[in-house]
């Protein structure tokens, strides 16, 4: 198999940066950017002109976006954000008071605040459960489904978690739920993931600004059939009472549609990065970069039994203060100093760099950090 160049031509990153983090943020290539330009033009242009053509032009980026996940349009919705979806679907759901929520210590920080304001807003619970970094899929499957009770309300599962960047085995959750409600937070699953969100989960959610670049904020809630006539946005608007799932989503008051009318040219760049050969390519990439910066730092990598595609951990001998501030201020640091974009984990009491590789990504980035970190600790 041919190796793919990176291209780091067809994105606007600034090339004296190490640009390690796509999974926090995504990076936008030029082209989306620019249609994106015309289409504010034309907002400003005639806003009564525009706003008049938003409903269309919002419906056929709907469908592009439903296409690339593979799944129904008819219960594909557009929202801002992977935390909007968990939101959304924790006020469709039915939490009695005395009820458990269950989630794993690998949920992402938002998403567990979500939980806990819906289990006090109901006198419910939160159940936490520890999922070890190591875990396999068997292992995973049988301490969550330990937890699952006649009280459970829930379950909310990350497809790709943030902080371990670890694949969680949806399928065999959703079976081993058997009627529970299952939340499926796929924040990095698109791109990432094939079909993401046909496992069967009653909700799923992913952003389409990570891993396949659209521009933020663009995110989309799939909805299983049982609950699509009770699942609403959490803004209220004019779409109210429309019985059509995506269409009730479109349209949530004055607001800048562009980022979602302009997320299938993304799609398209990556089509034309060739995605399918070019992301095993990136898997390839990040393990060696990941072993070199590992190295670099004298500790072993993880054993991560499924790691996602294009995201490493790799521990970091961190001696200072352990909080998020303290985290925060070395990552300042080291975008200062090192001029690199990382970020910083933290599991089971260790401290990760979670790296990323994307098309505009290659060793000598990760070669490069590995040089540049060793100075800062
Ligand atoms: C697993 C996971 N869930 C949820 C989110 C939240 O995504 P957003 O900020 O787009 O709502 C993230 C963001 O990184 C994430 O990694």
């Amino acid at each position: 198999m041919t190796e793919l160049s990176p291209r780091p031509d067809l994105w606007s990153l600034d090339p004296t940066v190490l640009h390690l983090n796509h999974g926090s943020y995504g990076a936008v290539p030029r082209r989306t950017q620019e249609l994106q330009a015309l289409l504010r033009a034309e907002t400003e242009a005639n806003p009564m002109l525009w706003f008049r053509s938003v409903a269309d032009r919002l419906a056929a980026s709907r469908r592009e976006l439903a296409d690339y996940l593979h799944t129904d349009p008819s219960g594909f919705a557009l929202i801002p954000n992977a935390s909007a979806g968990v939101t959304v679907a924790l006020a469709t759901i039915q939490i009695p008071a005395g009820s458990r929520i269950v989630l794993t210590n690998h949920t992402y920080g938002a998403v567990r605040y979500a939980a806990e304001r819906f289990a006090r807003a109901n006198q419910a619970d939160v159940v936490v459960v520890d999922v070890p970094l190591e875990a396999d899929d068997d292992t995973v499957v049988a301490l969550i489904k330990a937890e699952l009770d006649e009280r459970t309300a829930a379950l909310i599962v990350d497809q790709i978690s943030s902080a371990t960047a670890m694949v969680f085995p949806i399928r065999r959750l959703v079976e081993a739920c058997d009627g529970i409600p299952v939340i499926v937070d796929g924040a990095h699953a698109p791109g990432l993931i094939d079909e993401p969100a046909a496992d069967g989960a009653d909700f799923w959610t992913g952003n389409f600004h990570k891993w396949p670049s659209s521009l933020r904020p663009t995110a989309g809630l799939v909805v299983a059939d049982k609950w699509r006539s009770g699942t609403l946005p959490l803004i209220v608007s004019w779409s109210e009472y429309d019985e059509r799932l995506p269409e009730r989503f479109d349209m949530q008051g004055t607001y800048d549609y562009t980022p979602w009318m302009a997320a299938p040219e993304s799609l398209k760049v990556l089509a034309e990065l060739d995605w399918p050969v070019r992301r095993p390519q990136l898997s390839a990439l990040i393990d060696e970069g990941a072993r070199l910066l590992a190295k670099a730092l004298g500790t072993e990598l993880p054993d991560v039994a499924h790691p996602a595609a294009t995201m490493r951990l790799v521990e970091v001998p961190f001696t200072g203060e352990r909080s998020p501030d303290a985290g925060e201020a070395f990552k300042v640091r080291v975008s200062r100093e090192l001029k690199a974009e990382i970020t910083l984990t933290g599991f089971d009491e260790r401290v990760f760099v979670r790296l990323s590789a994307h098309a505009y990504n290659s060793l000598r980035d990760y070669e490069l950090l590995a040089e540049r970190l060793p100075t800062v600790l």
